[in-house]
């Protein structure tokens, strides 16, 4: 457990200087993570071995000194112990036997689940034993609906017409899809407690893809659903929401008993979410991951203008999407100079 400035931030307690971390901050970017990497072919089978797992976790916290480490994970791991085919191709990303028969998630069972992720509950173990006291260990997890995106889709794509067509054409099956995804989320979330995060993130990557009338239903209420049910198992649990790029219907998610947080993509005007957002709920975002590879004055100017519109409120300084494998590790470390030593109320 941690007291430190993260966990603060998401009880309310404000800081001078937001605390910070990364989104995908441990990755390729990293020649450290690049080396660790390169000593294991399949992707999940190095997810699923926790001394790897733990020492990437390590990796940013011990050259950039963030304020919270997120376990060295991915989203499809839930596919994956739920008996769907799942691995991932090189420079290819994530590919799965995709579902096509909705009979078919039938033969999909929660009852592998804890044997199976069983690693990266070591890892978390092992993490939260090597982090000091004041670093936060963030476990995570996709939303339902973006994992159905996946799992129906057979791996990513552009516009997942798949799902959307199976979502509006079968509500009802598709909604038995997404039960299952809000229990499996639950117990892998759950176990990433018991094991030590300090807190939790659901990605809902996504959510963008459905239009405002269908968000309720497929991204906000399963999303809700998840965080009262964490609750109920371990209350206290910061739970972040990240919908990503749904736009002003982030309006619909700002819901501070269920969300501790609600993290931004870098579409959401600074300035409107300090006004419309931060009021209610803590603001966790939003810098262009792009800022990141640019650097420089660029880089500088616009986080500081972030810093500017967010800094006086409750607010943890994140991207609005993970580092992207071409950022030069020295923009990291500016970017954490940079909001370390930013002013409120300079400018
Ligand atoms: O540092 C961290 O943030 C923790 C680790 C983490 C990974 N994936 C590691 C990873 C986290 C939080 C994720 C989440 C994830 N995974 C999401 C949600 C966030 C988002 O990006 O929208 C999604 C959609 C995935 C699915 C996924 N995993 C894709 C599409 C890919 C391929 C694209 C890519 O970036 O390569 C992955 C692979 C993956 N997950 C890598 C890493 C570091 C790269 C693969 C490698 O190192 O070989």
């Amino acid at each position: 457990m941690t007291d430190g400035k993260l966990l603060k931030t998401l009880a309310g307690v404000r800081f001078p200087t937001p605390p910070i971390w990364l989104m995908r901050q441990a990755g390729r970017y990293l020649p450290e993570y690049r080396a660790v990497r390169a000593t294991t072919k399949s992707f999940l089978e190095f997810c699923y071995t926790p001394d790897k797992a733990t020492e990437v976790t390590l990796q940013p916290i011990k050259r950039f000194g963030l304020d919270a480490a997120i376990i060295f994970s991915d989203i499809l791991v839930i596919p994956d112990a739920l008996g769907q085919r799942t691995w991932f191709e090189e420079g290819e990303g994530p590919k799965l036997q995709p579902l096509t028969d909705p009979a078919e998630f039938g033969q999909l069972s929660r009852a592998r689940l804890p044997e199976h992720l069983a690693p990266v509950y070591q890892a978390i173990r092992n993490a939260r034993a090597a982090l000091a006291a004041e670093t936060a260990l963030l476990g995570f997890a996709g939303a339902p609906f973006t994992l159905a995106c996946y799992m129906t889709e057979g791996g990513g794509s552009r516009d997942f017409h798949k799902v959307k067509h199976w979502a509006y054409s079968h509500p009802d099956s598709f909604g038995l899809l997404i039960d299952l995804l809000v229990e499996a989320v639950v117990d892998h979330l759950g176990h990433q407690v018991e094991a030590g995060a300090d807190a939790v993130q659901i990605f809902d990557s996504w959510a963008g893809i459905l239009p405002e009338s269908q968000l309720f239903r497929w991204s906000l209420e399963p999303m809700t659903r998840i965080a009262s049910q964490l609750r109920e198992r371990h209350p206290g649990t910061p739970v972040i929401a990240f919908p990503r790029a749904v736009g002003p219907a982030a309006l619909m998610y700002r819901r501070p008993e269920e969300f501790a947080a609600l993290s931004i993509d870098t579409g959401i005007g600074a300035h409107w979410a300090a006004r419309e957002l931060q009021p209610h709920i803590v603001v966790q975002g939003n810098l262009d991951p792009m800022m990141l590879v640019t650097g420089g004055a660029a880089l500088e100017e616009e986080a500081t203008r972030i810093l500017d519109k967010l800094g006086h409120g409750s607010f943890v300084f994140n991207l609005g999407h993970g580092v992207v494998p071409q950022t030069p590790p020295d923009h990291v470390a500016r970017l954490v100079e940079i909001v370390r030593n930013w002013k409120p109320g300079a400018s």
